[in-house]
């Protein structure tokens, strides 16, 4: 484990604890929070953001990614943690959806990294890296 991941890490599960309040999930009622961990410390967190057209939906891993992008992140990223539970109460530890897992190696791989992903349940954080969620990745490598 990085330093700083394990100097982070209860910050880096508080803050996706905290994201998740700000959720807008009126349809599937399944609050989510995901918070992202760099390099220097910093914390960025995003919530699942609905749409009342269905396919539209925002996963709280993409929404951070995106927020993470648009202040000028351009890799760097060393952990992950994602919560959630119907009515936002958190249950079994999930795992980011496929959409989710190919939006964060794209922010890993532009510095090279390779995150790990703790999926935080009410008893337990299980802990798997992007590379084994999504083998064998697309990425900006195949492009530039
Ligand atoms: N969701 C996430 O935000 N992240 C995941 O990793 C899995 C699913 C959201 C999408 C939708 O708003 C709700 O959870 C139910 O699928």
């Amino acid at each position: 484990m990085s330093d700083m991941l394990a100097e982070r890490r209860e910050a880096l599960i508080a803050a996706a604890r905290t994201a998740m309040d700000t959720a807008y999930a009126p349809y599937s009622g399944f609050l989510v929070g995901a918070a992202l961990l760099f390099e220097d410390g910093a914390i960025v967190t995003g919530a699942n953001t609905e749409n009342a057209s269905y396919g539209l939906s925002l996963c709280a891993e993409t929404v951070a990614c995106a927020i993470a992008t648009h202040a000028g992140r351009r890799g760097g990223l060393i952990a992950v943690a994602v919560l959630g539970g119907a009515g936002g109460r958190t249950g079994a530890a999930i795992t980011p959806c496929g959409r989710c897992r190919q939006v964060l190696h794209e922010l890993a791989a532009l510095g090279g990294t390779d995150p790990l992903v703790l999926g935080v349940g009410e008893h337990e954080v299980v802990e798997t890296r992007l590379s084994v969620l999504l083998p064998n990745a697309f990425g900006p490598s195949n492009l530039f």
